[in-house]
């Protein structure tokens, strides 16, 4: 007789977090993240991940372009896919597509130019769409547009006169120069490159509610937080924010006069494998 009553309650507790868990993947967010990329970073990591790839940059090459607008449920990622049934449509966004083109650029060439629209729509769209604000394609992309015209990167930086260079900053100085333009604290991401195991910005998000007021992203990223600031950047090491594209195939790095330490890393790295290089083929030439 007990344990028939425990396995009803197993049964309910179960139904109900089911149930709760269905509930939360549909509209229950407080936050919207905002997060920009930085182009130069995110080709460097695309070229060296296959030697086929290659990248669509905007025109203007040194502004920061549109990753994505992603409801979030604090302390949580996601709700994600909120309703399969409504597919990207191009036409929807036709008026702006010049602007999405520039500024929420698809920087990784080999895929479909709309791709990143289509998988951002979709997975996140979708689930923006339940406020008034953001309840369209247009709507929704239109917002991206504006906010990376108005909190770009480029100009927050600039005035802590933090610039695309082959100088390493402190993340620390990245964090709090946005922090005190904004008065709210954002994420900074990095990437580390796997050959030089140099650090290299990629993404700067920050945080809205509902009602678009700048909000801190602390809820949003807690598993980020090291001493103080929101960040999965090394604290230890200079980040680079780079203002070409790093390959270590790019001949033009290495004939310029003034060489940044990150310039000579690369050279000297890319000396060592010519050597490896030749043994092997002098190995594989004598056999
Ligand atoms: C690059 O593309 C060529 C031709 O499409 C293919 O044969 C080769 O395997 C690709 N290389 C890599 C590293 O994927
Ligand atoms: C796509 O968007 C256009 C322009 O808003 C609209 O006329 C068309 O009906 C839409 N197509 C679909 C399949 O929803």
């Amino acid at each position: 007789m007990n344990n028939n009553i425990l396995f009803i309650y197993l049964f309910l507790i179960q139904f109900l977090s089911i149930w709760c868990d269905n509930y939360n993947e549909d509209n229950d967010w407080d936050v919207l993240v905002f997060t920009q990329r930085w182009p130069l970073t995110v080709c460097s990591q695309w070229i060296k991940e296959n030697s086929n790839h290659s990248c669509r940059l905007p025109d203007y090459e040194d502004i920061w372009t549109v990753h994505g607008i992603w409801p979030t449920k604090s302390g949580t990622r996601g709700p994600w896919n909120c309703d399969d049934t409504w597919k990207f449509n191009e036409s929807a966004v036709a008026p702006i597509e010049s602007d999405l083109q520039e500024f929420w650029i698809n920087i990784e060439k080999n895929t479909a130019l709309t791709s990143l629209w289509e998988h951002e729509w979709k997975k996140h769209g979708t689930c923006a769409a339940v406020l008034p604000q953001l309840n369209n394609e247009l709507k929704f992309f239109k917002q991206g547009l504006e906010w990376i015209k108005m909190f770009n990167m480029k100009s927050i930086l600039l005035k802590y006169n933090i610039i695309p260079s082959l100088n390493g900053y402190e993340v620390e100085n990245i964090f709090n120069s946005i922090k005190n333009v904004l008065n709210h604290d954002p994420v900074v991401q990095c990437v580390v490159d796997k050959e030089s195991k140099e650090t290299l910005i990629s993404e700067i998000q920050i945080c809205f509610d509902r009602s678009f007021n700048l909000i801190d992203c602390d809820p949003v990223e807690k598993n980020f937080r090291k001493d103080g600031i929101l960040t999965d950047c090394s604290l230890k090491k200079k980040v680079f924010y780079p203002n070409k594209v790093l390959s270590l195939l790019n001949a033009e790095t290495f004939d310029s006069d003034k060489k940044s330490s990150f310039d000579e890393l690369l050279e000297t790295r890319n000396y060592w494998i010519s050597i490896y290089k030749t043994i092997k083929f002098l190995i594989w030439a004598t056999i």
